[in-house]
């Protein structure tokens, strides 16, 4: 059998955290040693809070990554930040294309591409989100919009260094929803042949994480289903206690 990727589980805290979380994360920072022979864990704060986890981090096995980024190095941009001040800011990563992105802020898969090709190109690692939403996967579409996602939003030339693929199903966000096992499964496999045909050898080391109402009472299940590399995770990498309890999930 192949060797599977070293998982990865990042938070993704969205527009939550003030400076008092720094507690939360030294909570995730004292359970990390733990789980750390097992899995990557990451902590992607928003932005006002970047510089103070990624020092505090330092020495420990946590790494802390950014939630979104322009795609240019500067400019007159007025608030947005680079992948390049990111980096500055302690960031190894930053996830480009979240739903929540392509919802809100209109962002498209050629923007998000070019996203992506700005993490590379200030050292980052682009954490790529992908998903089908309700109607999309009630109308039996989900897999034509994750080739489509895939197709358009990955830039050439990744590899397990510069690129981790979130497949996030837009109706399991933040609803307590998940698609089955044999579900993830499948959509998990279309990427993973992706990957392959696209990027040949390199694209069976790039991580596929899963994303959407991940808890501690169902990462094992989501977590060992074949090509699920790891999660991503909202609501519950808030608390220390639940974010490590889904690490945990690779000890078991
Ligand atoms: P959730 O969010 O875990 O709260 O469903 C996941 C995400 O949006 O990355």
């Amino acid at each position: 059998m192949a060797d599977t990727p070293r998982p990865l589980v990042a938070g993704n805290w969205k527009m939550n955290g003030l400076r008092g979380s720094a507690a939360e994360l030294t909570k995730i920072m004292s359970g990390a040693p733990e789980v750390a022979a097992r899995a990557d864990l990451m902590v992607c704060p928003p932005t006002t809070l970047l510089a103070t986890f990624a020092s505090l981090v330092q020495g420990t096995p946590v790494t802390v990554g950014a939630q979104d980024c322009h795609a240019e190095p500067s400019g007159a941009f007025t608030g947005d930040l680079s992948a390049e001040m990111l980096a500055d800011s302690g960031a190894v990563a930053v996830i480009v294309g979240h739903s929540e992105r392509r919802q809100y802020h209109r962002e498209t898969d050629v923007e998000v591409n070019a996203k992506a090709r700005a993490a590379w190109r200030a050292g980052l690692t682009a954490i790529v989100c992908v998903g089908e939403t309700k109607d999309e996967r009630e109308s039996e579409k989900t897999l034509d919009v994750v080739h489509q996602q895939t197709q358009t939003s990955l830039p050439d030339g990744a590899n397990a260094k510069n690129l981790v693929v979130a497949y996030e199903p837009v109706w399991a966000i933040g609803t307590g929803l998940t698609p089955t096992p044999a579900d993830v499964a499948a959509v998990h496999g279309f990427i993973r042949r992706h990957l392959e045909t696209r990027y040949g050898a390199a694209g069976n080391d790039i991580r596929i994480l899963y994303g959407g109402s991940v808890k501690p009472s169902n990462a094992v299940e989501l977590l060992h289903v074949p090509n699920v590399d790891g999660a991503l995770v909202g609501g519950a990498s808030l608390k220390a206690d639940d974010f490590l309890g889904i690490a945990r999930a690779y000890l078991a």
